[in-house]
């Protein structure tokens, strides 16, 4: 039996910040961005935008059409939790008018725990083959001002239905993991923005991607030689970039460096303008290699490298099945990328600065998101979601 992604869509915010504007207020040259990270933009969520109202924009498009009574799990991974006790997925669960016979859990392992729950999905469909699980990852990922982290912030969500007609891949059952308990980048419960250790965060990274690929090797999994491309976790691009370099080094490959690159470079181009959506991140990496890839990929096999901070790492491959291209959401992706708008630095700090009111009082956020769903308010301690007429 096949399990894997029959769907996935992409969703992200409203307003955009170029990072020229970033370069010029801190008097920086713009390549260090452009070149230097490999990121061009940003994403930045309007007031009434947050991982509740992404997450049901990128899950919309998956449920319209399914028979909602096969999705009996819905999966909601995020580092941006915005309840300690509620999952974020029950708001959504309620928006997308899925079946109450559902299971709702919220999952965070930093930039990890979408790649976890999907696996944990693969599993629920083997043991139940009509059943579907929806996985949602969502995040907005905040540093501070100031930091070297600012220019890698971003925002968006990812929705996947995995089910026992994968459609679009097939996910294969080896995977390599690595778990070491590291401070390289963490965000305690009483801060809104993360602290990073950020050239630390970098040597971890590949670290695990070492590890993950030994393990990966250890458990039975497939030859370097056998994949066709490799999506990794992209905090910003070019250390995707570097994670193939130190990969390829690792196992002695051979590959030109045009050839090398071509197993990446179409996994980049959505994150390039998105920036970092911690979780969601890598998945929008796969749609971006589905949709901008000139070739046909039936049956290529893509590796995935997952990394969470903290941290979790994991390394997988699946395989996209033939006639995925007919389940595709390009149109709803390039249309949400084109019409989000560009912001000047005064607006990005007032998105940046918005506050998070505390006081249990009436707090109405105006309309700004051109999405279909939205914050409406914030209401003695209750966040109101309503759905608009987009
Ligand atoms: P930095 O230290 O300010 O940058 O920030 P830098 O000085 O290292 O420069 C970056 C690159 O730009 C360098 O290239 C420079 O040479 C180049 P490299 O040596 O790396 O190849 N450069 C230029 N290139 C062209 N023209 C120029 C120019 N100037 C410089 N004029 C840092 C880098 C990664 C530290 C920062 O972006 C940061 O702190 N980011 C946040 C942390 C992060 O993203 N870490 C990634 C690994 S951890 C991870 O992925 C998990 C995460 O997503 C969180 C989670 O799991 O939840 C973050």
């Amino acid at each position: 039996m096949k399990v894997g992604i029959e769907d996935i869509c992409f969703y992200t915010a409203s307003y955009y910040l170029d990072l020229q504007v970033l370069a010029e207020v801190h008097q920086i040259d713009v390549e260090k961005f452009y070149a230097g990270i490999g990121q061009e933009q940003m994403s930045m969520a309007a007031p009434d935008e947050d991982i509740v109202t992404m997450a049901a924009a990128a899950a919309l498009p998956v449920v319209e059409g399914q028979d909602k009574s096969a999705i009996r799990t819905l999966l909601f991974a995020s580092e941006s939790g915005i309840d300690q006790s509620k999952s974020a997925g029950v708001y959504v669960h309620r928006l997308l008018e899925l079946d109450p016979a559902c299971r709702v859990v919220e999952l965070k392992q930093a930039c990890y725990s979408a790649t976890s729950a999907i696996q944990m999905a693969c599993a629920l469909v083997v043991r139940q083959p009509q059943q579907k699980v929806l996985v949602i990852a969502s995040d907005i990922a905040r540093y501070d001002l100031d930091s070297s982290g600012e220019p890698t912030q971003g925002c968006g969500a990812v929705a996947m239905l995995i089910s026992a007609d994968p459609k679009i891949m097939e996910v294969e059952p080896v995977s390599g993991l690595y778990t070491e308990d590291v401070m390289d980048f963490w965000r305690p419960n009483y801060r809104g923005t993360a602290l990073v250790d950020g050239k630390y965060s970098t040597k971890v990274y590949l670290k695990s991607l070492k590890h993950a690929w030994l393990d990966y090797q250890q458990q039975g999994g497939h030859a370097f030689s056998e994949f066709n491309y490799f999506c990794y976790h992209q905090p910003f691009t070019r250390m995707a970039q570097k994670a193939h370099s130190h990969l390829l080094k690792q196992v002695g490959a051979s590959l030109s460096t045009a050839e090398a690159e071509a197993q990446i470079a179409d996994t980049l181009s959505y994150n390039r303008s998105i920036g970092n959506s911690y979780t969601a991140s890598i998945y929008i990496g796969l749609t971006s290699l589905l949709e901008n890839a000139e070739h046909d990929l039936s049956g290529q096999r893509v590796g995935f490298f997952s990394y969470g901070s903290g941290c979790v790492a994991e390394l997988f491959s699946g395989v996209v099945q033939p006639g995925y291209q007919a389940h595709l959401h390009k149109d709803y992706h390039q249309t949400l990328l084109a019409r989000r708008q560009s912001v000047d630095y005064a607006t990005y700090r007032r998105l940046y600065d918005y506050p998070n009111p505390v006081d249990g009082g009436e707090h109405a956020i105006a309309a700004e998101t051109t999405g279909p769903f939205r914050l409406a308010a914030i209401s003695q301690h209750k966040r109101i979601y309503e759905k608009t007429a987009s």
